[in-house]
């Protein structure tokens, strides 16, 4: 009797409890979509600090915080605190997707002839080394509204681990190594760098343990405070005394004024393949767009190797075009947005096209010179087990930056203020050539090559990015066909690549990936092509199968970063 009264009142029980199954059952591969996270980022510390924080309840933007804050730490020579960068988002409840921009600003008392000579004439060095040559930083800003609003653990807890790297201190690779003897002379003008990254006044060896605990307490007021604990009180009057002691210009109204904008992704598309990408200041998602949109019609699987690098090249060459005459930043100057990644605009692009011969930039080619690789500058992507996605690239432009620590404060000051056009029509270090629209101006943001991107085809989701100045665009836009053909995140990483950016006027091959026949068809349609010494990027990748749910991530074979997927339930 008992039992039956148990059984007839579990009745109504069980019938809920085999509904409540056969909809788990329903929602198993969505349960089984969200359960793995995975980061793919340029040091296996700073994957590891953003897993860190994944396992304890964190989400992508607290991964992304702490990621961030380990590569100000443990990859000094390619982002930091004292740099900035693009941060695109994916929040998975509300499908809302943004992109946060923490790129730095000029400071007020930039003026947009202060690297030129009494001829009018650039003096680079200005630009890219000390005080002068940095813009005001957005990334303490960024970490501090990621964890505020994106995020769901207080910023303290996201900047542990890069904390303890900076206090406990990390073993330098080779790489890190190359690129402190490349800025040796900068950084040995600033007593402060010097004093955190050289043993004795010498570049130490791969393996030494790198300290930085300045650098740790600045991170610790940053945890404390948030936001204000950067710019303004003790540590940014540190700031703005130590720059202005070393030529700088930067004033306290200057950090007081910084904020992040939140911005909507350039949105494109490629066949049936969705992309998000970056938008200004950043050029990346309007340059990549006009690529892709030239391409569009044209069957390139079908062409053999070098008319393909022909038709893409010319494609770039086109879109770099605009970047040069039109692309500034959106808040100052009017940018045609709209044309420029609308069909219409590409179709007239893709008819100046010729099958059979190169187009001609311009006569005025300056001589190419090797400076930088792209091996500043960092990317990292994450997908967490909820679905929410970060595509961030961070930089402080050239390697080590500025080259200038400010004393007591452990910060690396970026020379952004390099990407700006410093004389018009002159190239800066990554021989961009710019005009008006990027001149310098009291509180601008420079226009960026940083393409941070979401590619989404009928099957699959890709979060990806690369560090490489002029040629991030092209590297993520390559990326972007072969995401489509399908290839697997590895293969897109791995790709070799080529580059064409308006001016100089030529192809860029990467060493050892071109066989004599494709450079010599090349050359033969017209093409000045040069075989770069050493290949370029670094770039990090997590692909969503949106089936399965099954994650996969790679880390660009070039580096030594790492891509970890890892299994929450
Ligand atoms: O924002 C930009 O476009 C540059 N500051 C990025 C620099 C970079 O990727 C350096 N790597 N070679």
């Amino acid at each position: 009797m008992i039992d039956k009264k148990v059984l007839q009142s579990d009745l109504p029980s069980i019938r809920w409890l085999t509904l409540a199954l056969a909809v788990a059952t329903l929602l198993l591969p969505v349960r089984l979509a969200v359960a793995d996270a995975a980061i793919a980022s340029a040091h296996p510390l700073a994957t590891a600090a953003g897993h860190e924080i994944l396992s304890k309840g964190g989400n992508a933007f607290d991964a992304a915080v702490a990621v961030s804050a380990a590569l100000a730490v443990v990859e000094p020579a390619g982002s930091g605190i004292g740099g900035g960068g693009f941060w695109l988002l994916y929040r998975a409840t509300d499908k809302i997707e943004i992109m946060l921009d923490g790129r730095e600003k000029a400071p007020y008392a930039a003026k947009r002839d202060m690297f030129q000579d009494a001829n009018g004439l650039p003096s680079p060095g200005l630009s890219v080394n000390g005080a002068l040559s940095a813009g005001i930083p957005g990334e303490p800003a960024a970490l501090a509204w990621l964890a505020q609003n994106y995020g769901r653990l207080p910023l303290a807890v996201s900047l542990d681990p890069a904390i303890r790297y900076a206090r406990n201190g990390f073993k330098i690779d080779e790489r890190h190594t190359r690129l402190l003897n490349f800025r040796l002379g900068v950084i040995q003008q600033s007593t402060a760098a010097a004093k955190v990254f050289l043993d004795n006044g010498e570049v130490p060896p791969a393996g030494f343990v790198l300290l930085q605990a300045d650098l740790a307490n600045t991170l610790q007021i940053l945890a404390d405070y948030g936001h204000e604990g950067f710019y303004a009180g003790t540590l940014a009057k540190k700031l703005v005394d130590g720059v202005r002691k070393a030529g700088g210009i930067w004033t306290h109204k200057d950090l007081q004024d910084y904020s992040v904008v939140v911005r909507k992704p350039i949105k494109s598309s490629y066949r049936r393949m969705k992309i998000s990408s970056a938008a200004l200041p950043s050029s990346g998602g309007i340059v990549m767009s006009e690529i892709l949109n030239i391409l569009e019609p044209l069957d390139l699987d079908d062409l053999q190797l070098s008319q393909r690098i022909h038709l893409i090249s010319e494609a770039m060459r086109r879109a770099y075009r605009d970047r040069a005459q039109y692309l500034g930043d959106g808040d100052f100057v009017d940018v045609p947005v709209r044309r420029l990644i609308s069909n219409d605009y590409a179709a007239g692009l893709r008819q100046s096209i010729r099958l059979d011969r190169a187009g001609d930039s311009s006569s005025l080619a300056p001589t190419h010179v090797d400076k930088s690789s792209g091996e500043n500058t960092t990317h990292f992507s994450i997908i967490d087990h909820e679905g929410n996605r970060v595509a961030a690239t961070l930089s402080i432009n050239y390697p080590f930056g500025s080259g200038m620590v400010v004393a007591g404060t452990g910060v690396l000051l970026n020379d952004e203020m390099d990407d700006f056009s410093a004389s018009s029509g002159e190239p800066n270090i990554y021989e961009l050539v710019g005009g008006e629209a990027n001149a310098i101006q009291a509180g601008k943001r420079m226009l960026s090559s940083m393409t941070p991107t979401f590619l989404e085809t009928d099957d699959r989701i890709a979060v990806i990015g690369t560090p490489g100045g002029s040629r991030i665009i092209s590297m993520v836009m390559l990326v972007a066909l072969a995401f489509e053909r399908g290839e697997s995140a590895q293969q897109i990483v791995d790709r070799r690549r080529f580059h064409h950016q308006y001016l100089p006027d030529q192809i860029l091959l990467e060493p050892r990936s071109f066989n004599k026949r494709t450079i010599g068809a090349l050359r033969q349609l017209g093409h000045e092509v040069v075989v770069y010494s050493r290949r370029w990027g670094n770039m990090h990748t997590v692909i969503m199968d949106k089936k399965s749910g099954e994650l996969s991530a790679a880390s660009d074979s070039r580096g030594i970063g790492s891509a970890v997927v890892k299994r929450r339930f």
